[in-house]
């Protein structure tokens, strides 16, 4: 996984910035969403952006 790919391209948000976020304990799209301010203009993002988010809650969990 490349984590300096940007997941969303409106607001220049990468892998690895929403793994950090989840780490700090965002638990879900809109958590991100306030703390990077990710799917807020197209919300393309959205699906893969909550995507990300289960994976990396499921990494951290255990
Ligand atoms: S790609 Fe995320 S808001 Fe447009």
């Amino acid at each position: 996984m490349n984590k300096e790919e940007i997941i969303c391209s409106c607001n220049g948000v990468t892998v690895g910035q929403i793994e950090k976020a989840v780490r700090l304990g965002d638990c879900t799209f809109e958590d991100v969403k306030e703390r990077l301010k990710v799917g807020r203009q197209c919300t393309k993002c959205k699906d893969l952006v909550s995507l990300y988010i289960e994976n990396f809650r499921e990494r951290i969990e255990k």
